[in-house]
This record gives structure tokens, C-alpha cells and sequence, in this order.
């Protein structure tokens, strides 16, 4: 079983365990990660699920989506290194990845 982290604002380290396949946003909800609201459950339109991905993690992932980008530019703590969760689905390469929570998230809408 591969193994994430999660970073919460005040400096928790969470790590969770993920099977391929699986987005970030699902293995952190179903770990309770506190942080990752994930009010609509992968569909792409909260932006509650947002997390920030820094350094090396930023070129391993694959490219924002046109509309993932589009989503980002509504959530006001969003920068260069943000991503939304439900939209990255676990592959091995990302096995030991640490993803950053926000202080807080702003649902879009
Ligand atoms: S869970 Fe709603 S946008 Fe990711």
C-alpha cells in the first residue's frame, strides 16, 4: 500500500494510505484529513478540495485541466502550486508525495 501526506495549516503531518487509482481527495476523506471539506465528492465544482503541491511534487503531477485551472482562479488562497484534490488520481510515482491544506477552504459559487 502506498502511503501520502498531507501538511495542515498549523503544521500537522498526516500520512495516509492509497490504493492506485484512488484520487488525493478520497484518501483524505476517507482518513478524515481535517481540511479537505470535499463538498462534492469529485465532481469538480466545490473547490473545497483544494491543496497545495510544491516543489518536485509540482513537475510530477500531471498538467491542471482547462477547467481545474478555471476553478483555482475563483479560490482567493489559490497560487502557482494549487490543485484540487479530486482531480489527481494516485499513480506509484506518487507514492511518499506531501500535499499542503490550506488555512481554510472557499467553496466556489
Ligand atoms: S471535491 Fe469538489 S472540487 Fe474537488
Amino acid at each position: 500500500m502506498a502511503i501520502i501526506s498531507f501538511i495542515t495549516h498549523d503544521e500537522q503531518h498526516i500520512a495516509v494510505s492509497i490504493k492506485p487509482g484512488s484520487t488525493i481527495m478520497e484518501a483524505a476523506v476517507a482518513s478524515a484529513v481535517p481540511g479537505i471539506d470535499a463538498q462534492c465528492y469529485g465532481a469538480g465544482v466545490c473547490g473545497t478540495c483544494h491543496v497545495y503541491a510544491a516543489g518536485p511534487l509540482r513537475d510530477v503531477l500531471p498538467p491542471r485541466s482547462d477547467w481545474e485551472e478555471e476553478m483555482l482562479k475563483s479560490l482567493p488562497l489559490a497560487g502557482a502550486d494549487s490543485r484540487l484534490a479530486c482531480q489527481i488520481r494516485f499513480e506509484d510515482r506518487l507514492d511518499g508525495a506531501k500535499f499542503r491544506i490550506p488555512e481554510r477552504q472557499d467553496a466556489v459559487g
